[in-house]
């Protein structure tokens, strides 16, 4: 199926096991949930596990204290330069192993094995990897490829719906960025447990392309940010809430509330608009957004790592064939926005 270098889809797993002969030692990475649910299908594989490492699962986990255990259980168990690391997770799973591989010694290699959606068409494409740090998420970390990702869509039979949707989330992004075809076979889909393997490897596509033409981040790559300004800010304020949102829930979102303000900036967009609020709200729960709080949902934007100076920095489609990262807004114009999201 994957024709990527890195890439191995499940037809290709005998390649994937012959890469890993060649290290001393192969460690596993788990959480409790990837243990109980992805463990069975992973185990029919033989990877010639030294040991597994286990953590608890969750965002608040991703951090220096977790990845302190995790050296020491390395060193313990006799991880040498030559050794491979497999991360056996979710985005959490896939940045943390990922971080703590490239740095044990200098740096062992690690292979991605997602098992979120989220992190099949996304976390695990690209090389970042990192850990959240004084509360603030992804601010230590580096690039590194992974020696390979192998994606299978097995593991998302466990996987709860929202996260199925958190993952679509970043899927539709994709579409929109880049495939008009794309978007509408996105646009059949009745139910996400329909969810095909072959268009999960068609997300998978468009984001290698557009990092491989940017590996390190710094101009095309921020393209897709699209969504994520407002959508981060939403991730935040509803993070102290009783309605948490997921990651893609919020970016879901996001992406809705930036074609608004496209739309307020001048720019033709109305028919994505369109065809994006349909596929919205076929497969999300509108976010309960008020316009109280709007005040401190721009206080976030402000400190959005894409920010110039003091200006809020919007990654925008602005037409048919156009894509414009870097685009400023007022305050007034990102609330009319935000007011025409929670008025639809
Ligand atoms: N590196 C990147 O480029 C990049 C891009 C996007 C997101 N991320 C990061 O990814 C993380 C979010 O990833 P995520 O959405 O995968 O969340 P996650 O890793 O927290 O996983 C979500 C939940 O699903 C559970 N789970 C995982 N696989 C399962 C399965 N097959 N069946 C049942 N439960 C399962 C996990 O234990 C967890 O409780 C964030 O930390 C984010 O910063 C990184
Ligand atoms: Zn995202």
């Amino acid at each position: 199926m994957s024709n990527w270098d890195g890439i191995f889809s499940v037809e290709q797993i005998d390649d994937l096991l012959q890469l890993a002969e060649q290290y001393d030692k192969v460690f596993c990475l788990i959480d409790e949930n990837t243990k109980k649910y992805c463990l069975p299908e992973f185990e029919k594989y033989d990877f010639n596990i030294q040991h597994y490492l286990e953590i608890k699962s969750g965002e608040q986990h991703k951090n220096i204290d977790t990845c302190k255990i995790l050296w020491n259980e390395l060193m313990k168990h006799g991880a040498t330069r030559n050794s491979l690391l497999i991360n056996l997770g979710g985005g959490v799973i896939g940045d943390m192993g990922g971080f703590v591989a490239a740095t044990y010694k200098r740096g062992v290699d690690f292979i991605q094995m997602p098992t979120t959606l989220l992190a099949m068409v996304d976390a695990s494409i690209g090389g970042k990897t990192g850990i959240d740090f004084m509360g603030l998420k992804n601010q230590i970390g580096l690039i590194k490829k992974a020696k390979g990702v192998f994606v299978n869509p097995a593991f998302l039979k466990t996987l709860p719906l929202n996260e199925l949707q958190s993952g679509f989330a970043e899927m539709m992004k994709h579409a929109l960025i880049d495939s008009n075809e794309h978007w509408k076979e996105l646009g059949e889909i009745e139910n996400l447990r329909e969810l095909t393997e072959e268009a999960i490897f068609k997300s998978i596509g468009i984001k290698m392309n557009i990092v491989a033409a940017d590996e390190q981040d710094n101009e095309v790559r921020k393209i897709l940010n699209l969504g994520h300004t407002v959508g981060h800010a939403l991730e935040s304020y509803f993070l102290q809430t009783a309605n948490k949102l997921t990651h893609g829930a919020a970016v879901a979102a996001g992406i809705l509330a930036e074609f608004y303000l496209a739309k307020e900036l001048g720019f033709e967009v109305e028919d994505f608009i369109e065809k994006y609020a349909k596929l919205y709200l076929k497969h999300f729960e509108k976010v309960n957004l008020q316009e109280v709080y709007f005040k401190e949902l721009i206080e976030i934007m402000q400190h959005d790592k894409k920010n110039i100076g003091n200006e809020i920095c919007f990654s925008l489609i602005t037409g048919k064939q156009e894509r414009q990262i870097d685009i400023t807004a007022s305050h007034l114009q990102i609330r009319k926005a935000l007011l025409r999201y929670s008025e639809l």
